[in-house]
């Protein structure tokens, strides 16, 4: 089964708003990229400029969201409120949201079901620790920090005609803005093993999901990432902040087909 391939760009804390404004002309002067999804995820303050400023066939996200609905939580961004900025995606679980805010995956899957219940599709992040993958832990510790999510996975590929599905992301934190990315064949393997679990759940969750890779992304190793057949896209950091750096890797993930965006 093809699966339409999603390529994010996560800004993290980078950026101010007049270059989000002048990334948002490139893009548009790129013209459309309909062969693959193309998401953007700003820093919050930004989300609701991104959203109005970007192409209509680019999507933006919010990094992360709460776990509860609203209330005395200083600093931080309801599901609810990301949506009304513009956001039509968001994150949970990102590892850095993990070992800054010790998010654990009981709550990542909290702030997937929030963000779903908003009418935002999640993207559910996981991924282990150059020590656990030593230990020979990979597959464990992914097992362990995808069980929560599962449920709300299933609910967002039930509900696909609305969202756009199951979208979980395997980023190695061994290979976050290190420029170590992992091989096709470990990242395939995983994803592999990720979709096995998927499909463990639910019949048929697995094949529909689309399962991206994150970790030190560029133009030079996306095509063979995206060529394995368990590889659905990207999430895309340091080299997502250059807009033409990340129109070229939306290029050489579209293929040569129609649609595909020429920078
Ligand atoms: P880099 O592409 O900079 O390695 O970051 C990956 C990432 O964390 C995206 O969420």
């Amino acid at each position: 089964m093809k699966r339409k391939p999603v390529v994010a760009g996560n800004w993290k804390m980078n950026l101010l708003a007049r270059e989000v404004a002048a990334y948002a002309e490139a893009l548009a002067a790129a013209g459309p990229a309909t062969t693959v999804d193309i998401v953007l995820f700003p820093t919050p303050v930004y989300l609701d400029g991104a959203a109005r400023a970007m192409p209509t066939w680019v999507s933006v996200g919010a990094q992360d969201v709460h776990a509860e609905e609203k209330g005395a939580y200083t600093g931080d961004v309801a599901a609810a409120q990301a949506r009304d900025a513009g956001a039509t995606w968001a994150l949970a679980g990102h590892s850095e949201r993990r070992q800054c805010h010790g998010e654990s995956s009981a709550e990542v899957a909290r702030k997937a079901e929030r963000a779903l219940a908003a009418g935002m599709t999640p993207v559910v992040c996981v991924g282990e620790t150059i020590e656990q993958r030593e230990q020979g832990e990979t597959e464990a510790v992914l097992d362990d920090q995808l069980a929560p999510a599962l449920a709300v996975l299933d609910t967002a590929d039930a509900g696909a005609g609305a969202g756009a599905g199951a979208v979980l992301a395997y980023e190695p934190v061994w290979a976050i803005g290190t420029g170590l990315s992992a091989s096709p064949e470990v990242a395939a393997a995983v994803h592999s093993h990720l979709r096995g679990a998927l499909n463990a759940h639910r019949a048929g969750l697995g094949d529909a999901a689309r399962i991206l890779y994150g970790g030190s992304v560029g133009a030079e190793n996306c095509r063979d990432l995206l060529s394995r057949p368990d590889i659905d896209g990207f999430l895309i950091g340091g080299a997502s902040l250059d807009p033409a750096s990340f129109l070229r890797i939306i290029r050489l993930s579209a293929g040569s087909g129609s649609g595909a965006a020429a920078p």
